[in-house]
């Protein structure tokens, strides 16, 4: 085994595409880290899906149109944002670059990105919001503490986040193969800091016939009836991270929910779940725009970008990505990433006609002929 190369301080020329990070990534990262980063739930099925899908679209160009004047600005919340894509909430940065958040918000900063900062962050949500200079959303994973998921809402309250993301999908943890092939452990440094403190509840004895379903781990998993709770315990807007089906989006709606993510958490939970860009249409049909509908999942092309804003999507977040430029480069690579698709949306824009957010619709894509 390698010792991890050293961070780039210059980003090679023959850096073109997002994808272009992924080996430089790997170099720099223990082989631990990788399969954490890269790995997703069992036979990764889902995860290759999420990217593959993009493949049974084409763009419909359009010439000639007037693009004068044109922007990608968009309001969610009230809040601005220059661009449709943001951070999605990933765990532990400091696996990724030993700054860790620290250095993803610079990069942030730096391209006005909306970020959305995790519970399992191994920086404490305060600092990431001292240093930030752009919009941050707090994710949030409900704890089998409720007092202590409380105080985490306010804590990112008072530090200035804008909305909570509560994601919804991982009751446990997914079938993480690559992961335990690779020998994964926590390293030290990599530590979900602002769970620190939290009461772990006691495991009740469980029975030799019981595995999990029965176990105290699932008697204190989310249900609906939190996110009620949730709702009125904060003013903040709620989005609800990990929503596959048109039916628990009008739940969610119904229990107060102002956003939903359609998301499959990168294919790191339910491995054989749907493509987050296949779920998508039918999600949107159901909400009939009474809140914004984002998603995640695959997003390695401005196109994709395109292609998800055409199906209903108001806004795109992209995980690995980021992380990959993070822990080759760290935050000019994570920066460098965010850029790439953003000049790569705009110059899909200009190529199909579509001047600004609002002229992407459905018309602007078509299923491929086969
Ligand atoms: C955490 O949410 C993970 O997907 O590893």
């Amino acid at each position: 085994m390698h010792a991890p190369l050293a961070k780039l301080q210059q980003i090679p020329a023959s850096v073109a595409a997002v994808n272009d990070y992924e080996p430089l990534a790997r170099e720099r990262m223990t082989p631990y880290a990788f399969a954490y980063l890269s790995g997703a739930s069992a036979d990764e099925w889902t995860l290759r899906e999420n990217s593959a899908v993009f493949d049974r679209w084409i763009l419909r160009p359009r010439v000639l149109r007037d693009l004068g004047g044109g922007n990608t600005r968009l309001t969610l919340f009230g809040q601005s944002f220059l661009y449709p894509i943001m951070l999605a909430p990933v765990a532990y940065h400091a696996l990724f670059h030993p700054a860790g958040e620290l250095e993803t918000v610079v990069a942030a900063t730096a391209m006005q990105a909306g970020m959305i900062v995790s519970t399992q962050a191994s920086v404490p949500l305060e600092d990431i919001a001292a240093a930030a200079k752009t919009p941050l959303w707090f994710q949030l994973y409900i704890q089998p503490d409720r007092d202590f998921t409380a105080a985490l809402v306010r804590r990112a309250e008072a530090s200035g986040y804008k909305a909570l993301v509560v994601t919804v999908d991982a009751p446990v943890n997914g079938i993480r193969n690559r992961e335990q092939r690779a020998g994964f452990q926590q390293p030290a440094g990599a530590e979900a800091v602002n769970l620190r403190g939290m009461r772990i509840p006691a495991a009740a004895p469980v029975d030799d016939d019981t595995l999990l379903l029965g176990g105290p781990l699932l008697a204190t998993a989310p249900t609906w009836k939190d996110i009620a709770w949730l709702r009125s315990l904060t003013t903040l807007p709620i989005l609800l991270k990990g929503i596959l089906t048109p039916d628990d989006a009008i739940v969610g709606i119904e229990e107060g929910a102002d956003g939903i993510i359609v998301s499959n958490h990168g294919g790191r939970t339910l491995d054989h779940g749907p493509a987050t860009i296949d779920a998508l249409p039918p999600i949107v049909a159901a909400v009939e725009n009474r809140v914004p509908v984002l998603m995640d999942g695959g997003i390695r092309r401005g196109s994709d970008v395109f292609t998800a804003l055409a199906l209903g999507a108001k806004a795109v977040l992209i995980g690995r990505p980021y992380a990959y430029g993070l822990a080759a480069a760290g935050a000019t690579g994570a920066a460098h990433v965010l850029r790439i698709l953003r000049a790569e949306l705009e110059i899909t824009m200009a190529q199909t006609g579509c001047k600004d957010l609002a002229a992407i619709g459905p018309d602007a894509v078509a299923a491929r002929p086969r």
